[in-house]
């Protein structure tokens, strides 16, 4: 079932196209997004207040990406939590609140768990799932499928461009039916999402070699940092957590502007830091900002290990390596680049030796709490 591929997540990342491509599919008609599955249920998104989305692990990082989006588009309060923290604080939801869990495999308890008293408290729920008649998707009033295929590998890759798809669509879909953007305003987000599938794909022909080069040069290394703001800051901690999870490897994501409140403690000559460098274009101080983290942890020695825009120069003095990504709006920059961290935490496990598909002590899908 592998095909040719060496591993379950190298032909997984390869298929990030697809994902994207096919969760799209069948739920855009003339610049419009039309998800047949919510068809009905324009009074419940006129209804609320607030959304809460609630996951785990990679998961709840697609949902921290998706809440940008969901906030600047619907202008509702947008709230991210790990399924397993929600129900341990008597939170404040009721009826008004959309509850959206984000799961792959459908059947993770934690997340089950969270859903069902969120039900139980009278919140309409919401599941973005990647597997067929799953458990959570039947315990919700409402899902999107995300359409990534079965993922066999237990460190998750294609269905997490897939979620932040999905999501991406559920928030155009809500920001319309309640009037928050405007036709053309949505038919803009949805060009910029029809172009993700090629840009990943000119990632993985352009950027794969030098990023696997690299995971080969640094197989001794003991741990890396990555940093982000904004939407890069969930996209840090995927990188962290993947390269934990397959890599065995101390990993940590910061939001960079937190370096000075203690992680630059850690810098010290030969740390690598991966950091995602915002697009110079739409916003230039959140661009500057990164930038001057940039010099603050090289003057301390940090090995930086930029992501950054095709033509973003301003980096180059600053950086011992460089990957680009494609140019695209702000809140598509995640789902390009996660791509070359994902090669890259692959690259480094293949380094050590290590089964890249079955990590120790993981398991596919958490079905315990
Ligand atoms: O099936 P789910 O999406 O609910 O799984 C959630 C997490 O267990 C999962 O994303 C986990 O963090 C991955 N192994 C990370 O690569």
């Amino acid at each position: 079932e592998k095909g040719g591929w060496s591993s379950f997540m190298a032909k997984e990342v390869s298929e990030e196209p697809e994902a994207v491509a096919n969760t799209l599919r069948g739920r855009i008609q003339d610049g419009a997004v039309v998800i047949p599955e919510l068809a009905d249920l324009d009074d419940l998104f006129t209804g609320i207040d607030r959304i809460i989305i609630i996951a785990c692990g990679t998961a709840s990082y697609a949902g921290q990406v998706g809440a940008y989006a969901l906030e600047q588009w619907t202008r509702l309060p947008v709230h991210v939590e790990l399924a397993h923290e929600f129900r341990y604080r008597d939170p404040v939801i009721d009826e008004r609140s959309l509850v959206v869990s984000i799961s792959q495999s459908g059947e993770t308890m934690d997340t089950l768990m969270a859903v069902k008293y969120a039900a139980e408290r009278g919140a309409r729920t919401l599941s973005i799932c990647n597997t067929q008649g799953a458990t959570i998707p039947r315990e919700s009033d409402a899902v999107v499928y995300t359409h990534a295929g079965p993922e066999v590998a237990v460190a998750s890759t294609k269905a997490f461009v897939a979620q932040i798809t999905a999501i991406y669509l559920l928030a155009l879909h809500i920001g319309r039916v309640r009037g928050v953007l405007s036709p053309v305003e949505a038919a803009e987000h949805v060009r910029e999402l029809e172009a993700v599938p090629g840009k990943i794909k000119r990632i993985l022909d352009t950027e794969q070699e030098h990023t696997t080069q690299l995971a080969h040069w640094m197989a001794d290394t003991r741990s890396v940092l990555f940093l982000g703001r904004h939407v890069g800051f969930p996209i840090a901690l995927e990188g962290a957590l993947k390269l934990k999870e397959i890599s065995y490897i101390h990993a940590e994501g910061f939001a960079a502007g937190e370096l000075k409140h203690g992680p630059i403690a850690l810098i010290e000559a030969g740390q690598p830091v991966f950091v995602l460098v915002p697009s110079p274009r739409e916003s230039s101080l959140l661009h500057d900002k990164v930038v001057s983290n940039i010099q603050e942890i090289r003057a301390r020695g940090a090995r930086v290990i930029v992501i950054a825009e095709e033509g973003d120069a301003a980096v180059l003095p600053f950086a011992d390596e460089v990957l680009r990504i494609p140019l695209a709006g702000p809140l598509f920059e995640p789902l390009l680049a996660v791509v070359p961290l994902h090669i890259f935490a692959m690259g480094l496990a293949t380094a050590k030796g290590l089964d890249v598909d079955q990590p120790r002590n993981l398991a596919k899908s958490v079905t315990v709490e």
